[in-house]
């Protein structure tokens, strides 16, 4: 068997595309799901582009031991530099360095000529290997150059210690036959070509990323560069479960190729993104949205109640989605809440599980049954309320809103011994509740990048979750709030939020 690798991108790729930006405890918590999932390489970040994104890539590089951690840099002296600086601690660091070979791109973005690209590429893979061994170099807009002149940088770049070369489709152009095409004319016609990993970083903009990336296996590459949920730059990168999936399925295709992803750990990761970013999966995802195991019509649903493989060709359970929907309720003890969660694939500490079994409890008096959805909200939204240690917590409030007076709301919150209140009108509930929540916790000016409601599962009582994204000082403070009630969900992700922008601001005062 040949080892496929996985090279994610999610907190790099994904998180600089609109609406997906992360703050570092949600990064970390990403990272952890990545290293749970046994990707081989986390981006973790583009450490020179803002202080936030070194110190992310840096904790990062220290907290995961199991997967190479690799940063972006640009091909200059300072990116690679920066890019060393911040993933010096990983247990392997590799540095992945960038310059575009496209015509198009060398003339109007870099303004520079072939021959001072194929100069700057020999000096900075040099410089990047006076560091570390893992390098890799990619040629932007790989499958938009000329083909003669990317085997000319290539070679370069082997030359000088790239031990990866990845050949990125970087505005989603390119098709299947051409992605094998590509791969397989550099294997040929480069010097040293199988002797280093080829990858291959696809966009969907055609929606064709998963297949070209297929396309290049087919044609020798070894790396795939993906992110979960497909999350990435305009129409995203090459959805890992997608790609992962359409492998693990079609081994008669891609016969002695492997990767080493836990596929059960598959929508527990997408979950969390999806949670961290405040959106959920469009109902027709692939792999991971609600419907991609549901069977409608009476003649599908006929024949998988004859044989699964009928309309199945994957099972939800081979991606870590439980279908026996036992229900649990307020007679349940914390032994089969517990052992419901590791059925689940959530291994919690007893810190976490205490937190989750009151949570439940709570839940459990509200609602009649409790079922796999509830939990896994429950479980995912704890622990995720940066700064909320010192911070302000609810403790009562009142709204009265009707479609004929001003809404106004009260708010009781307290810190520690210290209780305040509130009184304040709105323009409707949710505004009158934020605008006493404003009053009293008096965070620094702010504009709203997110209120977003959803509801975990179906029916009236079912959980409403809120995700609240405050930007300040170009950064991103995200709060979370769960509850039957979405006036109080709302409440608590904005009470959340703002307890994180808080404390950031506090920390960096002098600044
Ligand atoms: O799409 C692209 O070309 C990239 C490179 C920086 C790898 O993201
Ligand atoms: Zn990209």
């Amino acid at each position: 068997m040949s080892q496929i690798k996985i090279f994610d991108t999610t907190l790099r790729d994904g998180e600089q595309s609109p609406g997906c930006s992360m703050n570092l405890k949600e990064k970390l918590e990403v990272a952890k799901c990545l290293e749970r999932l046994k990707v081989d390489v986390i981006e973790a970040g583009f450490a020179i582009s803002s202080p936030g994104d070194f110190e992310s890539v840096s904790a990062i590089a220290s907290a995961v031991k199991d997967c190479t951690i690799a940063s972006l840099a640009r091909a200059t002296v300072k990116d690679i530099d920066c890019a060393w600086e911040a993933v010096k601690h990983a247990a392997d660091p590799r540095i992945h360095l960038f310059i575009a070979t496209s015509p198009v791109h060398m003339e109007y973005k870099l303004k520079m000529t072939p021959e001072q690209v194929l100069e700057r590429t020999a000096a900075m893979v040099a410089h990047a290997a006076k560091y570390v061994h893992n390098i890799e170099f990619s040629a932007e807009d790989a499958t938009r150059s000329d083909v003669d002149f990317l085997c000319r940088v290539v070679d370069v770049a082997i030359r000088n210690g790239a031990t990866v070369i990845n050949l990125p489709d970087t505005v989603g152009y390119t098709t299947p036959a051409e992605m094998q095409q590509l791969i397989e004319t550099v294997l040929r016609r480069v010097d040293g070509a199988d002797r280093v990993e080829l990858s291959v970083h696809c966009h969907n903009d055609l929606g064709m990323a998963v297949a070209n990336s297929l396309g290049g296996v087919l044609g020798g590459a070894r790396q795939i560069e993906c992110t979960i949920n497909g999350l990435g730059e305009r129409a995203g990168n090459t959805s890992l479960e997608e790609v992962v999936m359409a492998m693990h399925t079609r081994p008669d295709l891609y016969e002695g190729l492997e990767t080493r992803i836990d596929t059960t750990q598959i929508y527990r990761a997408s979950k969390t993104v999806y949670n961290i970013i405040g959106q959920n999966a469009p109902l027709n995802k692939p792999i991971v949205g609600r419907n991609a195991f549901l069977h409608e019509s009476g003649i599908h649903q006929h024949g998988v109640l004859a044989n699964k493989k009928t309309y199945e060709i994957l099972t939800p359970e081979a991606v870590g989605i439980h279908t026996q929907e036992l229900v649990l309720g307020k007679h349940s003890g914390r032994h089969a809440f517990e052992s419901r969660l590791q059925s689940m694939g959530f291994n919690l500490t007893p810190e976490e599980l205490e937190r989750s079994f009151a949570e439940f409890k709570v839940l459990c008096d509200k609602k009649k049954a409790v079922d796999d959805a509830d939990i896994e909200a429950i479980v995912t939204h704890s622990a995720m309320d940066e700064g909320a240690e010192n911070g302000w917590k609810l403790d009562w409030f009142a709204v009265h809103t009707t479609n004929f007076t001003t809404a106004t709301s009260t708010m009781a919150l307290k810190r520690g011994e210290e209780k305040q209140e509130a009184v304040c009108l709105g323009d409707g509930p949710i505004d009158a509740a934020f605008n006493a929540i404003d009053q009293i916790m008096k965070p620094v000016e702010h504009t709203f990048e997110l209120y977003r409601v959803g509801s975990v599962s179906q029916g009236k009582d079912t959980l409403g979750e809120v995700s609240v994204k405050l930007k300040a000082r170009e950064r991103t403070f995200t709060g979370r709030g769960l509850s039957t009630d979405i006036i109080e969900a709302s409440i608590l992700a904005y009470i959340s939020a703002v307890n994180t922008l808080n404390a950031y601001t506090e920390k960096h005062k002098e600044d």
